[in-house]
């Protein structure tokens, strides 16, 4: 009699941790976002709509939601930090079971990530870095490495430029101000143009990721800058808008002046292939997937790779003829 009272409480306890566990592991919380069914609740916070492939991510990031059976919850912070902050307080009122950010800028998320570690949300950094040391506040982070594109950018102009020995005046256009693919394409580019003293970067502003900024700022450079060898723009949008600088200007972009870009997307890719920008360094916006796979991992409580790195590669004109009409985006 005792023994079968036993068994019907433990059985009984383990029916109760059953249905506890539906939804999400230790780290997931208890709820799922309010939505009083089964699906788990992802709240994610879009920089903004500054780009094509900002455009290009968030349709992958919200059809993969949708087929992954996903309720997403989708803020754009058009921008700005201080909006993406609010969003992601939003989401733990909320008590949504995961939180996917691409942070606008690299510093200033340790109290609202610890804000949402207390609350036991997990939480995953997708495009963007952050410079917080403490690792414990995300749970992984999936996207290119900025460091590495702003190096192919460099070794294509070394090699472009090798076995000649006159100055080669370069002007940059930057990204967003403190944003991780800003920061680290300026710098992987310089390490690897430092070898060579021929190579000047007379002029470095932002443009801010977009093709106004990239028009505004080239019109400056080209008024500014008594010569101009070389374009490097941390995006095709800023490297779009300057070409449109550069003609207006009476010069051939990619012959006057050389333009090396960052991305890919189909606008970029087909001002590649008619030789108007010269080399581009591929940065892959597809990441809804790979998003979509790690949150169900995550919020099942399964140990993921804290970093997970998205596969890229580089294109000449010629690679941009022949891929230009299979580009989704
Ligand atoms: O973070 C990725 C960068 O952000 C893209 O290269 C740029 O186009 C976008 O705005």
């Amino acid at each position: 009699m005792l023994r079968r009272l036993s068994i019907a409480v433990a059985g009984g306890l383990l029916l109760a941790s059953a249905v506890a566990g539906c939804g999400g592991g230790d780290d997931a919380g208890s709820g799922n976002g309010g939505g009083g069914d089964d699906k788990i609740t992802l709240g994610f916070s879009q920089v903004g709509a500054e780009s094509g492939w900002r455009t290009a991510n968030t349709k992958s990031i919200q059809e993969s939601a949708a087929s992954a059976g996903i309720d997403l919850k989708f803020s754009d912070a058009q921008g700005k930090q201080e909006n993406q902050i609010k969003a992601i307080r939003n989401f733990i009122t909320q008590r949504v079971d995961v939180i996917a950010f691409s942070p606008v800028v690299e510093s200033g998320w340790s109290t609202v990530l610890k804000e949402a570690k207390d609350a036991g949300i997990p939480v995953i950094l997708t495009d963007r870095a952050i410079d917080d040391p403490d690792t414990s506040l995300y749970k992984t982070f999936i996207g290119s490495d900025f460091v590495e594109e702003g190096k192919k950018a460099g070794d294509w102009l070394v090699k472009e430029y090798n076995g000649k020995t006159d100055p080669v005046n370069i002007v940059e256009l930057q990204g967003t101000p403190g944003a991780a693919p800003a920061n680290d394409r300026k710098s992987g580019f310089a390490d690897v143009i430092k070898a060579d003293t021929k190579f000047k970067v007379v002029a470095s502003q932002t443009g801010q990721f977009t093709r106004t900024d990239g028009k505004a700022v080239m019109e400056t450079f080209l008024k500014s800058q008594p010569k101009i060898d070389v374009l490097y723009a941390h995006n095709d949008d800023m490297g779009l808008g300057a070409i449109e600088a550069i003609e207006a200007a009476g010069k051939k972009p990619g012959t006057d002046i050389k333009i090396i870009t960052v991305d890919a997307v189909k606008d970029g890719m087909t001002a590649l292939s008619e030789g108007k920008i010269n080399f581009i360094v591929e940065c892959s916006p597809l990441l809804g997937p790979q998003l979509m796979d790690l949150v169900k991992k995550v919020n099942n409580g399964e140990t993921i790779p804290q970093r997970v790195l998205t596969e890229e590669t580089t294109f000449t004109p010629e690679q941009a003829k022949e891929v230009l009409a299979d580009r989704k985006y």
